[in-house]
């Protein structure tokens, strides 16, 4: 009843307001045949009327009238709520066949549906928008599924295409089965098992399947075994690694050490591969009330703030060419975040700009 009444008005008002329209006309219509006939039928009857029987056509003319106006009266009724109820049943049933409409176009694959706000009461808005926000969320599941499969499939193609290349080769007798030859294809291969057990790890912990073996870990144990495992990379590209664990002395998280070795790494290869020869990194550990946070920094390349929302998806690499160079694959950060969710921690990046270094922050809840 778009018009009629106001927008925000709920179903509930919407037909009170209906029926009191259908009484409204109904009573209206007795006053005004009461009003215009009743007289005149009274005028015959009492010109008719002779001394002894006056009472007798008072109480004719008094039926006449009420039976006129009350008949009139149900007749307009009659009419009035059927207009009424056509109109309504037409609206509400347009709206349920938009809904169902879309419905079926999202079922056929088509994301874009969306059920327009018709203005048939606040329910069927609300009902709208709730359709409209699933509608959205689907559509950006099946652009996200799009893409990675699409993202998977190029990370693929260059390994599986020079592995095609290198074997052709040999076996055309064009290149030799030398140990150059192998290596190549030992690094392609490997480049392939890492990506599938990358995919794996991802999907895994994002479905909440990650198998985990937690126990109280010494934070200081943490980075000590990080930054171990990443010396000799650190050592081979001149780059100082600064550790420092003493402002979360004593602290404990409850974390899978495997796990929480990989989240370090992955932070400790990133720093290093976008820090310049003699540049520094440093990996820290704060207590902060009941949170224990981690922190890796760096003062090499940064992160633009263009590509900074972006760098913990499946995939994102923010230099492309040069990135996939350096055999990264896009997959480390997302992997980061996973596996902290999965611990019921936090991590986020920040960086002032190009060129001017980044952080990573880990929060992890502390073991009190
Ligand atoms: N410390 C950093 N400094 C500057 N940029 C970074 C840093 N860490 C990550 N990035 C940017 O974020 C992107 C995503 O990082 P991520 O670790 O997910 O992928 P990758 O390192 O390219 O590949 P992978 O880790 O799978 O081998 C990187 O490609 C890079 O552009
Ligand atoms: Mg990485």
């Amino acid at each position: 009843m778009r018009g009629l009444v106001p927008s925000g008005w709920g179903l509930g008002p919407r037909l009170i307001a209906s029926i009191l329209a259908v009484v409204l006309v109904a009573a209206g219509t007795a006053w005004a045949v009461a009003a215009v006939i009743g007289p005149i039928i009274f005028h015959d009857h009492m010109l008719q009327a002779s001394h002894h029987d006056v009472a007798e056509h008072a109480e004719l003319a008094f039926r006449a009238a009420s039976e006129l106006s009350l008949a009139l009266a149900l007749l307009v009724a009659l009419v009035t709520s059927v207009i009424v109820t056509l109109f309504l049943t037409g609206r509400i049933g347009r709206s349920l066949a938009s809904v169902r409409d879309a419905a079926s176009e999202i079922a056929d694959g088509d994301y874009g549906a969306r059920v327009p706000q018709v203005g048939v009461g606040v329910e069927f808005d609300d009902l709208a928008t709730a359709f409209n926000t699933m509608a959205a969320d689907l559509e950006q599941i099946e652009g996200t599924r799009r893409q990675m499969l699409g993202d998977l499939a190029h990370e693929m193609r260059t390994p599986v295409a020079t592995l095609n290349a290198y074997v052709e080769a040999v076996t055309d007798g064009v290149a030799p089965a030398s140990e150059a030859t192998w290596s190549v294809l030992r690094e392609q291969v490997t480049r392939l098992e890492r990506l599938a057990e990358d995919v794996n790890l991802v999907t895994t912990s994002e479905e909440g399947r990650l198998s985990m073996h937690r126990r109280s870990i010494d934070v200081a144990e943490l980075l000590t075994a990080a930054a171990t495992q990443a010396a000799q990379g650190y050592a081979a590209k001149d780059v100082h690694l600064h550790v420092d664990a003493s402002p979360a002395a004593d602290s404990s998280v409850h974390a899978d050490a495997d796990r929480m070795g990989q989240v370090l790494t992955n932070l400790l290869d990133n720093a290093l591969r976008h820090t310049q020869r003699g540049g520094h990194v440093w990996l820290r550990a704060v207590r902060v009330g009941e949170v224990v946070r981690v922190i890796v920094r760096d003062d090499g390349d940064g992160i633009s703030s263009e590509h900074l929302p972006h760098v913990f998806e499946r995939f994102y690499r923010g230099d492309r060419a040069r990135d996939r160079a350096h055999g990264g694959s896009g997959i480390g950060l997302a992997i980061v975040r996973s596996i902290v969710r999965a611990h019921g921690g936090t991590v986020h990046a920040t960086s002032p700009g190009h060129g001017q270094g980044a952080t990573f922050t880990v929060e992890l809840p502390a073991v009190l």
